[in-house]
């Protein structure tokens, strides 16, 4: 069978009181509508629809990133949710297959709860999910009838007997697509909100004589975002579980709460992470690294055996082949670290691929930036970089070379050569002592006056 997805995410999404669209704030640094898009990959959708409002150019941005092919419905006013489904319709002109429905703004969502829905499709022509509320709250009441679900309804439209139903509707549903957009054109605006509700939809089909019934699933995955609160809330539930999933794997987390994660995260087996480690999006490391507490790693790979931070800091493109080491108060970006080699203390490695077993001196500088563009710096292997080393870029330093410490290297360097670029020094006999008298008798000077 042949599914597609509808996710909606036109809602202003007021109570986040922010300018950004409420679909585009992160979870676990990954935008909620791409965790929505994620758990529908699962049923390998032909196409994936997002019914935009508010950001809607935004919206579509972020999506298409995530998958080229997302085609986007804009709804312009907001008049319920059948009416945002509706909006989607000549993306499925042609389609026989099934369509499965979804929030943008639910991003804790099982991939195998979205497999049940499809499966109990095969006995039903609509399927709900729901789900037991510990508080039901506002949420729309599903209404069963041993399986059958006859209808849902909406709390504001609800008797007090309805009221007191605490199996309620996530929102997601699953139906053959032609046949909902059938049942949504039945769905009309005459209740509490004056909106077309799209949970209409099941009376309708029950009135045709059609088979519709609810799925159920944990509370937890229908979670909802509508507040900076519940913003952090769900970060804080995404957290708790990829740290749980980590260990599981194998990974030493000395102080898991303190580790923040990403949602794409991958981190290997016998690893060990200290305390206070945080995760950007896009990082990888292997199997049996150590990352030295509060170190920050974003857009990086760390390979088996190397030693991070403590305090470094890794950016987008920083490579570490196997048993490098990366110290304190170092940033790497966009930098390849041969096998072995170490940037031990106090230094900024950009634009740059460093060479096996090449030692960088604390304090080196690669000066990657000339204020409009960025050049590189390349260090070949078994160098020896002196203590505060500037390395202008482009620059070359050959294999084997070294570099006096203090160096200001402009121009590339042999292999095997030494490059020396500093003032010589001079030792002037007893100048000290004669140059503390003075200042002595000047301050004293000083001192009588006052
Ligand atoms: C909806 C359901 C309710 C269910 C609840 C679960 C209806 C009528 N009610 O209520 O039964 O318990 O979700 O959270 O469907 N949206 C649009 N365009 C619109 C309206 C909404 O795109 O015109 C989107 C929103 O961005 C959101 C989703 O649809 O992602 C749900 O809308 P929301 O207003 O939150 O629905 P509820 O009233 O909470
Ligand atoms: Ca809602």
């Amino acid at each position: 069978m042949t599914t597609a997805l509808v996710i909606l995410a036109a809602g202003k999404g007021t109570r986040m009181n922010s300018d950004l669209p409420k679909v585009l704030h992160p979870i676990a640094q990954v935008p909620m509508l791409i965790h929505a898009m994620r758990a529908g990959s699962v049923l390998s959708p032909e196409h994936t629809v997002i019914v935009t409002g508010h950001g809607s150019e935004a919206v579509a941005k972020v999506a298409r990133a995530e998958d080229e092919g997302t085609q986007i419905a804009v709804q312009e006013d907001q008049l319920g949710t059948a009416h945002a489904v509706a909006q989607a319709r000549s993306a499925f002109s042609g389609f026989e297959g099934d369509v499965v429905v979804l929030y943008g703004d639910t991003p804790f969502l099982q991939p195998d709860t979205l497999e049940r829905m499809i499966e109990a499709r095969s006995g039903n022509d609509l399927v709900i999910l729901g789900f037991e509320a510990a508080d039901p709250a506002r949420y729309g009441r599903l209404v069963m009838n041993g399986d059958v679900l006859e209808r849902i309804v909406e709390f504001k439209d609800a008797s007090d007997e309805e009221r007191s139903i605490t199996f309620c509707n996530s929102g997601l549903l699953a139906c053959n697509a032609q046949l909902l957009f059938s049942l949504i054109d039945e769905v009309g605006n005459d209740n509490a909100s004056g909106e077309y509700y799209l949970t209409d939809v099941v009376e309708i089909a029950r009135r045709r004589g059609l088979n519709v019934t609810a799925v159920a699933c944990d509370e937890a995955q229908t979670l909802g975002v509508n507040s900076r609160a519940d913003l952090a809330a769900a970060d804080a539930v995404f957290q708790t579980r990829a740290r749980a999933e980590l260990l599981d794997l194998g990974v030493t987390l000395m102080a898991p709460d303190t580790v923040y994660l990403a949602a794409d995260t991958v981190v290997g087996r016998d690893t060990v992470i200290e305390p206070n480690v945080v995760f950007g999006p896009g990082v990888t490391v292997e199997s049996g690294a150590t990352i030295r507490a509060f170190s920050h790693l974003e857009g990086c790979h760390v390979s088996r055996g190397a030693v991070v931070g403590p305090y470094a800091r890794l950016r987008p493109g920083a490579e570490l082949a196997e048993n490098t080491r990366v110290g304190n108060f170092v940033e790497i970006k966009n930098a390849e670290i041969a096998e072995g080699a170490k940037v031990n203390h106090l230094s900024y490695i950009g634009d740059a691929s460093v060479g096996a077993a090449t030692n960088i001196g604390a304090g080196t500088i690669t000066c990657n930036y000339d204020g409009v563009m960025k050049h590189k710096t390349t260090i070949g292997e078994n160098v020896f970089v002196g203590s505060n080393t500037m390395l202008v870029a482009p620059v070359t330093v050959g294999d084997g070379a070294m570099t006096a410490t203090g160096t200001v290297v402009t121009r590339d360097v042999d292999p095997d050569a030494l490059a020396v670029a500093r003032a010589k020094q001079e030792n002037k006999p007893g100048y000290a002592r004669k140059l503390f008298d003075m200042l002595k008798a000047k301050k004293a000077r000083r001192d009588k006056k006052a």
